[in-house]
């Protein structure tokens, strides 16, 4: 892998706003010169996007969900994330593995054993003990009840949207659970500011880790 290749993701319980920052994150990179892959999971491939069409609409139970997760996204690593990073782009994701332990693992429930393992086969890197992880993750930190207040009226909700806030509460546990584990990668961002102070805390947190051209000693 080309050491320029930057992989960051954004997470965040549904309604924390991360999607409203993806086409000013992709300007920033682009603005530098850089190519940026935008891309999201569950999806970012043609078999990755039908999963996800299954994934979001049917019910079934968490294994089945956590394996349909894992296959789509072993499809986006293989098809678009590691070419992409090889090539020395900037890969946008807009969630990765991290929502997988938070919906799946916190939220339903599921087995973190389990998880671990999948994560452990799908993330291995040919000819490297590491994992390919994301380098930095903006985490959008939000109280559930204002993600809800955010998310009520504003389009019909999917099966994970349609969730009460209970699920939601047990998901932000999740997310400050993979947060304080990799307390490297993540970034905390705290997503009740404005909209304009959330842009300009992604914008500081990225130049202070150096991932911005000239951003690193500052
Ligand atoms: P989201 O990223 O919020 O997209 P949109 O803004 O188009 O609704 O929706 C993806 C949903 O999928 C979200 O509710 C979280 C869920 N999800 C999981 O449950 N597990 C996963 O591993 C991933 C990547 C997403």
């Amino acid at each position: 892998m080309s050491d320029n290749g930057l992989f960051l993701t954004l997470e965040g319980i549904d309604g924390a706003g991360k999607s409203s920052h993806l086409d000013a994150l992709e300007a920033l990179f682009k603005a530098q010169g850089r190519t940026v892959v935008r891309t999201r999971e569950p999806g970012g491939t043609p078999l990755a996007e039908t999963l996800r069409g299954l994934i979001l609409k049917k019910p079934m139970d968490p294994l089945t969900e956590s394996l349909l997760v894992f296959a789509a996204r072993r499809d986006h690593i293989v098809q678009v994330i590691e070419p992409a990073l090889a090539r020395g782009d900037v890969v946008l994701c807009d969630r990765f593995t991290d929502a997988t332990f938070a919906y799946q693992g916190a939220g339903r429930g599921f087995d973190n054993t389990v998880l671990s393992t999948l994560e452990q086969w799908v993330q291995a890197q040919a000819g490297s003990a590491k994992l390919l992880q994301p380098q930095v993750t903006l985490w959008f930190d939000l109280a559930p009840e204002i993600a809800a207040q955010r998310l009520a009226g504003a389009r019909v909700p999917d099966k994970f949207e349609a969730q009460p806030v209970e699920f939601f509460r047990r998901v932000a546990q999740g997310y400050a659970d993979r947060a304080s584990a990799d307390a490297r990668r993540f970034v905390r961002i705290d997503a009740s500011q404005t909209r304009e102070q959330v842009w300009q805390q992604i914008e500081s947190e990225l130049a202070a880790r150096g991932v911005l051209a000239g951003g690193g000693d500052r």
